[in-house]
């Protein structure tokens, strides 16, 4: 576990490793008074622990608090936590207490209305100038995952729209960006479900699925990404096979997507990372479905670490390999996957974290890159909630972003 967060505008904030048992402020339980409608909700979610019953990010105005599920306790424990401050929300990104690109974007959304709420003047540019720092606070918690930037941006944008360019009062703009983060947030529903809807046009009926790390309900609002033709499949009949790679060094695939995969009764096998060639040599496999954390213009995509080996050993096996990315996803300003800033996380998630004792002998070099970048070669299809983006992803990708501009205010999106 690690401890992180100062408020710093610019440059990193500093972070270090967590003592064992030290107290880190990422979050308090939510729904401790037991009559509460939280609390009964937790205690719902502890029974069925149906991950789709509950959405992973929401806002509760009333505790003045994101809420997310606390995705590290998982699978042993379900806890629903409270972020209310910016280091809470800073850390509890950082620390994958809320993990995944579109959950991220959400949780910053909704957490940065929340503090913009609290910023206590009626003078927009002190206001806005509190904002910006919020903005950057926030934005500097991962580096991969665009939709973190994205959605940041996006609140901004309401803000210079309503004070800068429209000169409302600072309580209208607070309005205007709790109405934002919510759609941002409603949004992520529509586009998950859209995605599914493609997704499983790629598959047939009794179909094995391969995935990697969790672009599932966990990593998103509600559907995931990667998940979302598997839960749609469910829902219809289609009785696909799932194989979750561990995931190996943090095991998002094993405590996470065989978790809420098992729990909504689709029928998944856990396999190690290094086992995903032995299960396509048996044909196991017709398709992996995979998810991302951005989506360079070439359409080279970085997702969880390991991605590229399994869409190379896919390659060999003739399997295809669909990532599943929201537009909000897509970064055309980044060219290519050698771009993309690359997070890279403590030795200890690699080491230590999982084990009774230590796995490694102290103080070996560990190299720790949480993403890899997948050449856009071993991909067959881009599914975004405006379509499958082929090869060259150049033109299909830029035609997806002009579907998504123009559907703003009459598709998906609004
Ligand atoms: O480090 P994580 O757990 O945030 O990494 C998550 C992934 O790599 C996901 O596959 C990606 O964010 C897509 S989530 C729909």
């Amino acid at each position: 576990m690690l401890t992180a967060g100062r408020m710093t505008v610019r440059g990193s904030p500093v972070r270090k490793m967590r003592e064992p048992g030290a107290e880190v402020r990422a979050g308090k339980r939510c729904g401790i008074n037991a009559e509460g409608k939280e609390a009964q909700e937790e205690a719902a979610l502890q029974e069925t622990g149906n991950i789709m019953e509950y959405d992973t990010v929401a806002l509760d105005e009333e505790q003045g608090a994101v809420v997310i599920i606390d995705q590290t306790l998982l699978p042993g424990r379900m806890e629903r936590i409270c972020l209310r401050t910016a280091e809470e929300i800073w850390n509890a990104i950082y620390l994958l207490k809320v993990r995944g690109a579109p959950a991220i974007g959400v949780t910053a959304a909704l957490g940065i209305y929340l503090l913009a709420k609290g910023i206590r003047t009626e003078d927009f540019e002190v206001f806005y100038k509190e904002f910006v720092t919020y903005k950057e606070y926030l934005d500097s918690a991962r580096p991969t995952a665009v939709n973190l930037s994205w959605a940041l941006k996006r609140m901004e944008r309401v803000v210079l729209e309503k004070g800068r360019e429209q000169g409302q009062p600072v309580e209208e703009i607070r309005q205007a960006l709790r109405q934002e983060a919510l759609e941002i947030r409603e949004e992520d529903i529509r586009v998950c479900h859209q995605i599914g809807e493609y997704g499983l046009t790629l598959v047939q009926p009794g179909d094995g699925i391969l995935t990697h790390c969790n672009a599932g309900s966990l990593a998103t609002v509600r559907y995931g990404t990667a998940t979302a033709p598997i839960y749609l499949g469910q829902e219809r009949g289609y009785r696909f096979h799932v194989f979750a790679d561990e995931t190996r060094p943090l095991l998002q695939g094993a405590r996470l997507t065989a978790f809420e995969l098992s729990k909504a009764g689709v029928d998944v096998t856990l396999i190690c990372d290094n086992m995903s060639g032995s299960v396509m040599a048996k044909g196991m496999v017709q398709a992996v479905f995979v998810g991302c954390d951005r989506v360079a213009a070439n359409g080279d995509t970085a997702n969880k670490i390991g991605t590229s080996v399994v869409a190379m050993v896919a390659k060999y096996y003739r399997v295809p390999v669909y990532v599943c990315a929201p537009t909000s996803t897509i970064d055309l300003d980044t060219p290519n996957g050698a771009s993309i800033r690359i997070e890279e996380r403590p030795a200890a998630e690699v080491t230590d974290m999982w084990y009774r004792e230590p796995m490694a002998p102290e103080g070996v070099k560990v190299y720790n890159p949480a993403f890899d970048v997948t050449d856009h070669e071993l991909i067959a299809g881009i599914v975004t909630e405006y379509g499958i983006a082929r090869a060259p992803f150049g033109e299909s990708l830029g035609q997806i972003m002009e579907k998504a501009e123009r559907a703003t205010y009459n598709g998906i999106r609004k």
